[in-house]
């Protein structure tokens, strides 16, 4: 099969089209949401008027800091929170699933946290500890 790069020739010119359906009243889980492509999508979340954004992140300094940032970019107070969650541990996982099920309702889940190291490494309990681990197993365990 050849590639086909002409699809994205258009937003390499004009940048990538923005998603415009309102959230409104809808709550949003997103993990890895401390930096990068989960942050972002949370500050597009707020601005598409989300009711509730729910950060999981493993570090809560980073958790406070991102809160923040969705806070003073979008000028919504109290539409953000984070929850831990360290991908890297079952157990971790597993209570914030349980946590999840006590919300009243939970429309949009995007499971983003993930790394891609670049070297073979065996995590604590036996699994590789690469992308397939973090963002397959771990990812689907947590749905
Ligand atoms: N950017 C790309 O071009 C690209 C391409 C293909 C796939 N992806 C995938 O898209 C996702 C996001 O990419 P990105 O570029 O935004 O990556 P990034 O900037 O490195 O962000 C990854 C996020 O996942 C979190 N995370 C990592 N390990 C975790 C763990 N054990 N428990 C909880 N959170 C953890 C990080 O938290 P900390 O801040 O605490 O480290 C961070 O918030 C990843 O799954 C990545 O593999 C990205």
């Amino acid at each position: 099969m050849k590639p086909n790069l002409l699809p994205f020739i258009p937003s390499k010119l004009f940048g990538v089209p923005q998603p415009t359906q309102l959230f409104t009243g809808k709550t949003i889980l997103i993990t890895g949401a401390s930096t990068g492509l989960g942050l972002e999508a949370a500050f597009k979340f707020a601005s598409l008027d989300a009711a509730k954004i729910i950060l999981g992140v493993r570090n809560i300094s980073k958790g406070n800091l991102a809160v923040r940032a969705i806070e003073d970019r979008t000028k919504r107070s109290g539409v953000a929170e984070f929850w831990e969650l360290d991908m890297k541990s079952y157990a971790s996982i597993q209570t914030f699933a349980k946590r999840a099920e006590g919300l009243e309702r939970l429309d949009v889940v995007v499971l983003n946290a993930g790394v891609a190291p670049k070297n073979y490494t065996i995590g604590e309990e036996g699994w590789e500890a690469g992308a397939f681990d973090h963002c397959h197993l771990r990812s689907t365990s947590l749905a």
